[in-house]
């Protein structure tokens, strides 16, 4: 039996929309774009929501629109994808890279603070005394970050918070049961991004929003994703819109296709059923792989909705007599699809090499992505293949068990 690593759930729903937008003679940013926008923001509470063509360039709309400029430097978590870095190094500024908790695998602010201090004392690799502006938390796999904790120790250091939660569409946190819930973009960070990619809670095939309180930061942000033009091209030739334009600044390609809004506008309604059945399929693996001695499973809090775009499981390296590398052949071998997430940006060359990162400034990530294995999890995963991962990864366990 193949069991995929991931399957998009695209119901016919979408499949009709997007023929429905493919003959109405509009295809680029327009009426269904629109809709999407406004369903986002309401579904995670947000005032403004600016769709993109991916989360990576809503990143970017993000820092540009805080005038994240070349010197400057931001708090960046060494485990993540590769986006949540480049957009710093788009503006010529500089991550900083920060150590993952242990137990979540999201950014450790104590470690932050370590890093903060290490900087000013001229102890990190970085030759340059950087200003260090803002901080860029990510939700592992979905499992929220406590914005709380982040927003306080953004404000004792002076910091914008922009928060990557490409994995956290619909997540959510308290700091306990006494306070109410917050979800993902309910004002939980001046700038909350999302990802549409095809493998993400969501999907539009590739696309993004960037979602704000902040209308001054909206207003840049959708001006800068269209060539930083005043008028967008719905405004422009619908309803008598004005023809002309003015531009006004040197923006960006980075708006989001009707065609795209089309598949987001369907999926975006389905977003908690689907991510009740991801849970379905947790719960499935933790009842069943959780005694095993060969294993560590993704961090369950009482006071988080978990997302479960991830589900990355830890191999104990010493109850096994094969490494980690090994153990992904093994799977596939079985037909089992899996992934990393991720080698930590400081192991990645180019971080090595322009800003001389070494494995021992960020010793936990260093340590844990050497065990780490995402294995498969989508919402219309049929039961025998989710019993299928179950039982090769027990058989895998008990072969190589030392
Ligand atoms: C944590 C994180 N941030 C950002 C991105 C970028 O998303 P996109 O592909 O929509 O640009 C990803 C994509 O995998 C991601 O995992």
């Amino acid at each position: 039996m193949e069991v995929p690593y991931f399957r998009p759930s695209i119901a016919e729903a979408e499949i009709e929309e997007v023929v429905a937008c493919l003959r109405s003679g509009w295809l680029t940013t327009g009426p269904r774009t629109k809709q999407f926008e406004a369903a986002l923001a309401e579904c995670v509470g947000a005032e403004h929501a600016v769709a993109a063509n991916s989360c990576t360039s809503a990143l970017h709309l993000a820092v540009e629109a805080l005038q994240l400029a070349p010197g400057q430097g931001v708090l960046v978590p060494t485990m993540t994808f590769a986006a949540t870095a480049e957009v710093v190094r788009y503006q010529g500024a500089v991550p900083i890279l920060v150590d993952c908790d242990p137990v979540t695998l999201n950014i450790d602010l104590e470690d932050a603070g370590r890093k903060l201090d290490q900087l000013r004392q001229g102890h990190l690799p970085l030759d340059v005394p950087l200003p260090v502006v803002g901080i860029i938390p990510v939700h592992v796999g979905g499992l929220m970050v406590d914005m709380d904790a982040l927003k306080s120790f953004a404000e004792r250091h002076d910091l914008w918070v922009v928060e990557d939660a490409a994995h956290a569409l619909p997540a959510a946190f308290r700091k306990s049961t006494q306070h109410a819930w917050r979800r993902a973009g309910e004002n939980t960070a001046d700038v909350t991004c999302f990802s549409f990619y095809a493998n993400k809670t969501i999907t539009t095939g590739e696309g993004g929003m960037a979602v704000t309180a902040d209308q001054k930061l909206a207003d840049r942000m959708r001006q800068m994703s269209l060539h930083g033009l005043s008028h967008d091209a719905w405004g422009r030739y619908v309803g008598g819109g004005a023809w002309d334009y003015q531009i006004v600044a040197p923006g960006f390609k980075y708006n989001m296709t009707d065609v795209a809004a089309a598949i987001g506008n369907h999926q975006l309604k389905r977003a908690e059923q689907m991510r009740c059945g991801r849970e379905t399929i947790a719960q499935g693996y933790r009842e069943a792989l959780g005694t095993l001695p060969q294993l560590e499973l993704p961090a369950v809090l009482a006071d988080r909705v978990h997302a479960w775009h991830l589900f990355p499981v830890r191999l104990r390296l010493d109850r096994l007599s094969i490494d980690r590398n090994a153990f992904i052949e093994q799977l596939h071998k079985c037909g089992v699809g899996c992934s990393v997430h991720w080698r930590p940006l400081h192991l990645h060359k180019y971080y090595a090499e322009t800003f001389a990162w070494r494995p021992e400034h960020l010793p936990v990530a260093t340590a844990e992505w050497q065990r780490l294995i995402s294995l498969p999890l989508f919402p219309d995963m049929r039961k025998e293949e989710s019993d299928h991962v179950i039982h090769v990864i027990q058989d895998l366990c008990a072969r190589h068990a030392v």
